[in-house]
């Protein structure tokens, strides 16, 4: 008696990705309520500069009481009572201008381009209604963030069709990788809409490169198909390479006022960037003013609450502030991330070189029992259950090789992690013991399979060669 949605399940809550964090609820690690509890590594949350913005509510304590700044107006029967889904324009017009200054301010954003949306989940989803019929696809360069099977799958009846890419160039996008997705799209009968990216990538953390952004360019404009770039991670670049927009890119090839420009939308979410996931504060930035007018009217399902906007507004707004913050918060995030590198590099595991993000894309292959995903099912069940850390298996991000796993460096005290580098160094030395006790009893066992099977005059040879070494000591 319930409809297909109810009973399909391309939304991917069975991936382990989630189940992890199931795990997690059930027994989540407290440092002294319960410290054999499970670590949250799973999840990219940013929880490195919440101090920067509760200073500046403190700071402006009639914000928050629905008051306008500097002036004792109570804006709350306002705010109560705007329901205009084109949004709040002072809101708009802050959010626009933010997106700029992450980008250096080599772009800029028109407001009218702008639909908010409830996150960046609401905003990709949206945007797939626009551009896709139930049954087209969309190529998504692996790994990629596990909710995207979600948010662009379950509801448009969309589909997915992987590009995949190997640890041999960095998990970098090339021309045949684009190629080989769009015939393979072809060969299901699926007719492609468009190709979606993240930048930077969850889960590497790299930002996409010149050249990548040049060819996902000249590959939508050959093909005839939409480019989203969501740029959910752009304010957590915290290195080298810098960042680059794929807005950058347009205007650099003075493509703006092109047909292709139409077809490239961008999402964005202050989830990561300000570390805000509770307050459902996302965008679409599209070009095309047909995509503008059927999102925005779209956008009545996902909303950002009024005084979520005029809060946001009033942050955005203070210039001083956002410069602060975006620098500080930067610097923290690089700080961490040398911390996790450092804490896995001392137990001998490498991470993929990155330069933004909330997590590192971390390489186990030497840890597997077999170079499977059962094997790295195998690996990911014990760091759970027995290590204590919920990270992201590289299968539950699609990544074409096993052996590959996300670890989340932002969402936890210095300490924790601290806790968590000491139990993985317990766990691989565990290992490595087990590896050396069982080689040394193979070569054992070889020994007394060889010294059974070679000639007696082999064995009483060696025997005298014995003898003579310790009779010359
Ligand atoms: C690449 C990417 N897109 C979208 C989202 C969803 O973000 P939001 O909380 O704004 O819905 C996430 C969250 O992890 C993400 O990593």
């Amino acid at each position: 008696m319930l409809s297909s949605k109810v009973t399909c399940n391309s939304h991917g809550q069975d991936s382990s990705y989630f189940l992890g964090w199931e795990e997690y609820e059930k027994n989540p690690y407290d440092e002294v309520k319960n410290p054999n509890g499970i670590i949250q590594m799973g999840l990219a949350e940013n929880q490195l500069s919440f101090d920067l913005l509760e200073s500046w509510l403190q700071k402006n304590p009639e914000i928050a009481a629905f008051k306008k700044h500097n002036n004792d107006q109570c804006i709350f029967k306002e705010l109560a009572l705007f329901q205009d889904y084109h949004g709040l324009p002072a809101f708009k017009n802050a959010l626009v201008r933010f997106m700029s200054e992450i980008r250096g301010n080599t772009v800029t954003f028109d407001p009218n381009n702008l639909v908010l949306t409830a996150g960046a989940t609401s905003a990709n989803e949206t945007l797939m209604f626009c551009i896709a019929n139930p049954g087209d696809a969309i190529l998504i360069p692996t790994p990629y963030y596990p909710g995207f099977d979600r948010d662009l799958k379950w509801r448009t009846g969309a589909e997915i069709v992987p590009i995949h890419c190997s640890s041999l160039n960095g998990f970098r996008i090339t021309k045949p990788a684009l190629e080989d997705a769009y015939k393979q799209a072809e060969k299901q009968n699926l007719k492609v809409k468009g190709v979606l990216v993240t930048n930077p990538s969850n889960p590497l953390g790299t930002s996409l490169s010149l050249h990548e952004l040049d060819l996902l360019v000249n590959f939508i404009s050959t093909k005839n198909i939409h480019l989203i770039s969501d740029e959910i991670y752009s304010g957590t670049v915290f290195s080298y390479p810098s960042f680059t927009s794929i807005m950058e890119v347009l205007k650099n090839r003075n493509l703006m006022n092109t047909e292709i420009a139409k077809r490239v939308h961008i999402v964005y979410s202050l989830s990561k960037d300000l570390g805000l996931p509770g307050f459902r504060i996302g965008a679409i930035y599209s070009n095309d003013e047909r995509v503008v007018s059927a999102a925005t009217k779209m956008s009545s399902f996902g909303l950002i609450s009024s005084q979520t906007q005029y809060l946001l507004s009033e942050i955005l707004s203070d210039k001083k502030f956002t410069k602060t913050y975006l620098s500080e918060n930067r610097r923290r995030l690089k700080q961490r991330h040398e911390k996790l590198v450092k804490g896995l590099q001392k137990t001998g595991i490498r991470c993929l070189q990155s330069n933004a993000g909330l997590f590192c894309w971390v390489d186990m292959r030497h840890l597997l029992s077999s170079d499977t995903f059962e094997g790295e099912m195998e690996l990911w069940l014990k760091i759970v259950y027995e290590v204590g850390l919920n990270i992201s298996p590289g299968s539950s991000c699609h990544c074409s090789e096993p052996g590959w796993f996300r670890i989340c460096f932002a969402n936890m005290s210095e300490e924790t992690l601290a806790v968590a580098m000491q139990r993985v160094k317990s766990f691989v030395e565990s290992i490595v013991k087990k590896n050396t006790q069982s080689r040394h009893q193979q070569l054992l066992k070889r020994d007394s399979r060889r010294s059974k099977s070679l000639p007696k005059w082999v064995f009483e040879l060696s025997f005298d060669h014995q003898r003579e070494v310790s009779d010359e000591r």
